[in-house]
């Protein structure tokens, strides 16, 4: 009994909510014709939106596009520079074994016979190595005054030249030897009052070929503050 009450209350109150929504939907607050062409409106606008989106969309492709062409440029730029800057190293680096080259050919020397004072050599008995003993240049040091000998520190070709002065009516006889060999000489046959002879040679030396000149058995040579006997040589150019 009491269940039965409640479901009779139950569709009373149905009934009453279903009037309700069915008056609002007939109420001439709800204009369906003006939301259809608010709706209308809406299409256009959307239609507008989505050529815009298109838009947008079809210039953002293009900015992509010129993106990836300027990485492009970029990478191959930076290549580019990298290879430069191979190129100027390796440049650097020749051109310091070139300098270190060059520094080793550089070789000169002149000397005297005398460091001081006045003197002579010779005669003797044996043929016998002339040490010049004033030494004015000796660049590459390749001139050795201890011994008189000069040795080729590259290879190349060199040019010497030697000067001898002599008197009293004794011979002088004097020869530029390379490795022993004897290369030119100058020869003075018992001047009467002094003499003077000279000469020199271009040569072609290997490293370590040996330049001197001797003072021949029995003949003599002169020297005084003046350097009247010199001895000098030097690199015209490498090979
Ligand atoms: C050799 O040279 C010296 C120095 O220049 C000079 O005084 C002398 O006269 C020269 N001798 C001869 C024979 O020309």
């Amino acid at each position: 009994m009491k269940i039965k009450t409640m479901a009779v209350l139950l569709l009373v109150l149905l009934l009453c909510a279903g009037s309700s929504i069915a008056q609002d939907l007939l109420s001439p607050s709800v204009d369906i014709i003006a939301e259809l062409e608010k709706l209308k409106h809406m299409d256009g606008r959307i239609q507008k939106l989505e050529e815009t989106l298109t838009k947008v969309l079809s210039e953002n492709e293009a900015l992509k596009t010129e993106v990836r062409d300027s990485q492009n440029k970029l990478e191959t730029v930076q290549k580019e520079s990298e290879a430069l800057k191979t190129l100027v190293q390796d440049s650097q680096n020749k051109l310091e074994s070139l300098q270190k080259e060059n520094e080793g050919k550089k070789v000169a020397f002149s000397a005297g016979l005398l460091a001081s004072g006045t003197g002579k050599i010779g005669p003797i008995g044996d043929t016998k190595t002339l040490e010049y003993k004033k030494v004015f240049s000796n660049v590459g040091n390749a001139y050795d005054s201890n011994t008189g000998i000069f040795t080729a520190p590259v290879k190349g070709v060199y040019y010497f030249r030697f000067y001898g002065h002599c008197h009293d009516g004794t011979t002088m006889a004097i020869s530029l030897l390379k490795n022993g060999q004897s290369q030119c000489s100058v020869h003075a046959w018992k001047p009467a009052s002094n003499g003077n002879a000279s000469n020199g040679v271009v040569l072609t030396l290997e490293i370590g070929d040996k330049i001197n000149t001797v003072l021949w058995r029995n003949t003599w040579v002169y020297d005084d503050p003046a350097s009247y006997t010199s001895f000098s040589g030097f690199l015209i150019f490498p090979l």
